[in-house]
């Protein structure tokens, strides 16, 4: 499974992607807007430290716009993915986007009906949002788990990755892992709280307190 981060805070990118276990980088106008900072020199940068892919939303509603600003995008990087909506105009710009060879990353997926409509559009990616169902009292994690089982039922001809997004918890992450999907973004101090466990801490101390009782040394 691959690990992406939701935020377009350089800083906190830079120190994940210094772990080695960072995979790629999703944004969208929100965080984008939280920086103060130019967007384009936000998404340079971001593009210049993680190799995987970093997705870019375009503003526009219309087809023509969204080719126009989804080109723009496409120039900040060779690993950039313009993130369009999940709308009829959205689904015609992936289309055309993908088969230009941009990677397309078609985001606010809110069905498996939608789902099927950005695979067939040939997107690379699909992020369905799970929090924000969660929050309208739908259960997010179930519509991951149909994506995933629509999807495969078509392994020779639906290559789109899901990409489990609006990540609020450390359990949406392991229900998506256990479900197979493809990759999770998620904020950052979700990532960081993966990593750690009141027990992993505990022993970590007796072990380290033991050894000080000891005397032993490694190096
Ligand atoms: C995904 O690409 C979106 O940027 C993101 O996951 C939205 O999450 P939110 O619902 O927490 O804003």
């Amino acid at each position: 499974m691959k690990f992406f981060v939701d935020t377009a805070d350089v800083a906190e990118i830079a120190d994940l992607a210094a772990t080695g276990l960072l995979d790629g980088v999703t944004t969208n106008p929100s965080l984008v807007a939280r920086t103060g900072r130019d967007m384009f020199e936000v998404l340079a940068e971001i593009c210049g430290l993680v190799p995987g892919p970093v997705s870019a939303e375009v503003l526009a509603t219309d087809l023509d716009g969204m080719l126009r600003e989804g080109h723009r995008l496409a120039e900040i990087a060779p690993n950039i993915a313009v993130k369009v909506p999940l709308t009829w105009e959205g689904l015609q710009a992936c289309r055309r986007l993908v088969r230009e060879g941009i990677s397309v990353n078609v985001t606010l997926c809110f069905s498996p009906g939608q789902a099927l409509l950005a695979a067939k559009a040939g997107a690379t990616f699909v992020s369905p949002f799970v929090g924000r169902l969660d929050d309208v009292a739908h259960d997010g994690m179930a519509l991951i788990e149909d994506i995933v089982t629509i999807f495969r039922n078509y392994p020779s001809s639906i290559r789109t990755e899901v990409l489990v997004a609006s990540v609020r918890t450390v359990p949406h992450v392991i229900e998506a892992a256990r479900m197979g999907a493809d990759i999770v973004t998620m904020p950052p101090k979700v990532l960081r709280a993966l990593a750690s466990h009141p027990l992993t801490d505990r022993g970590l101390e007796l072990f380290l307190a033991d050894a000080a009782k000891s005397g032993v040394r490694i190096a």
